[in-house]
């Protein structure tokens, strides 16, 4: 991107507070009680200085690294280095040499491993009749054995210190960027650990989600603090449906009961409305979030977003992040169905949308 609109964008980000319309107070991707690392994962300063002077290509490099010492410390050094400054007058290798100094590589908070129950010739598989079509599904049977993650061991001693959230069992990432468990896309995931007879996996994926719904009450986006104010399409239900077709186990099922209610309430309190339509009550369903700034790990993006849209005041802005997270939550990250005009980005209105498929 030019030097023009990273200009434009310096310039909007730090006059945007002036609006009529009456603006929220800044809702974070996270907050304190969810974990003392908010200010370092979850939005604040030192986020927006990263991305302001783009230390990294992809914005979820950084909130994606590992703290060398705690949030608070962290916190503190920043602001005694940086925080008389305006953002846009820190110094960029400054910057870069604090991060070294405060921060761990990203990727150093999972393992790589494989899963228990992998096997190279799983039978469903080998009795495929189509040998084109036999090779590609042992090719993706391959492909269980390099998104295996294990969240690293001394994650569980100082959990503080990291953006991904502690689990208790093996899971399969979705790839590349995505290094952590999402929801939606585990899906489809178990879906395919099904087909390659990996029960065991497939029970696995499903508790560590729930384990999301007995700490936090719902399932979040994915696993990682700066997902904790959104959820993704609510499909943990249809994967433990999935589970006991293959597995006809139903003390799974009766065991997970309490908390594929917990979850339902969730989507009922939160994100449900009543709408009267010729006399008639409906109960309908939305995508929302409780966040109002840019996605951490989307910041230079959604920042982009605002500056090109129209715009102009912080109640504006606030709806247009939230909206943006809205369209994240619903896993159909960026389709045209959520944007006003039906064509471009900038639109978009998802929290105004009541779409039929939730
Ligand atoms: C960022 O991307 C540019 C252009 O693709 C590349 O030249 C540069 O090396 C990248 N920088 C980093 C830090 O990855
Ligand atoms: C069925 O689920 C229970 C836990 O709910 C588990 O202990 C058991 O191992 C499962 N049975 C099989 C055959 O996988
Ligand atoms: C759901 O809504 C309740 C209030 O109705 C709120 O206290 C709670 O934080 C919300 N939960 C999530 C995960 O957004
Ligand atoms: C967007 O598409 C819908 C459905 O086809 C249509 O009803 C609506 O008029 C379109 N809106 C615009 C602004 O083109």
């Amino acid at each position: 991107m030019g030097h023009l609109v990273w200009a434009l964008i310096f310039s909007l980000y730090f006059d945007y507070s002036n609006g009529k319309e009456k603006a929220e107070k800044d809702r974070l991707m996270c907050n304190r009680k969810h974990t003392r690392s908010y200010q370092i994962y979850c939005g604040g300063p030192l986020v927006a200085a990263v991305n302001l002077h783009m230390l990294y290509n992809d914005s979820k490099v950084f909130v994606d690294k590992p703290l060398k010492y705690s949030p608070e410390v962290t916190h503190m050094a920043y602001m005694k280095h940086f925080g008389h400054l305006e953002l846009k007058d820190i110094n960029p290798v400054d910057l870069k040499s604090f991060i070294n100094d405060h921060f761990l590589p990203v990727g150093t908070d999972i393992t790589v491993c494989v899963p228990d129950d992998w096997k190279p010739f799983p039978k469903k598989l080998m009795s495929i009749k189509d040998p084109i079509l036999r090779k590609w599904a042992l090719k993706v049977n391959e492909i269980w054995k390099k998104l295996c993650k294990q969240v690293h061991p001394k994650v569980f001693e100082h959990p503080e210190r990291y953006s991904i959230i502690p689990l208790k069992y093996k899971f399969i990432a979705p790839g590349g960027r995505f290094r952590e468990l999402f929801y939606w896309d585990s899906y489809w995931i178990i879906k395919g650990l099904l087909a390659s007879e990996m029960y065991e996996t497939s029970a696995q994926m499903i508790l560590n989600l729930a384990s999301f719904i007995e700490r936090y009450g719902f399932i979040p986006n994915a696993g990682r603090v700066y997902f904790l104010e959104r959820s993704h399409p609510p499909l943990f239900i249809s994967m433990i449906y999935e589970y006991y077709k293959a597995t006809k186990n139903e003390t799974f099922i009766k065991d997970l009961l309490p908390l594929m209610e917990k979850e339902f309430q969730f989507w009922q309190n939160n994100r449900s409305l009543k709408v009267s339509i010729e006399g008639k009550q409906y109960i309908v369903y939305k995508y929302s979030a409780n966040s109002n700034i840019p996605r951490p790990e989307s910041y230079k993006e959604d920042i982009t977003v605002n500056v090109l849209s129209t715009t102009s005041t912080r109640a504006q802005e606030q709806k247009l992040y939230r909206d943006i997270a809205a369209a994240a939550e619903s896993g159909w990250d960026f389709s045209t169905r959520w944007f006003a005009d039906n064509r471009t980005l900038l639109t978009i209105e998802t929290t105004n949308i009541l779409p039929l498929l939730l």
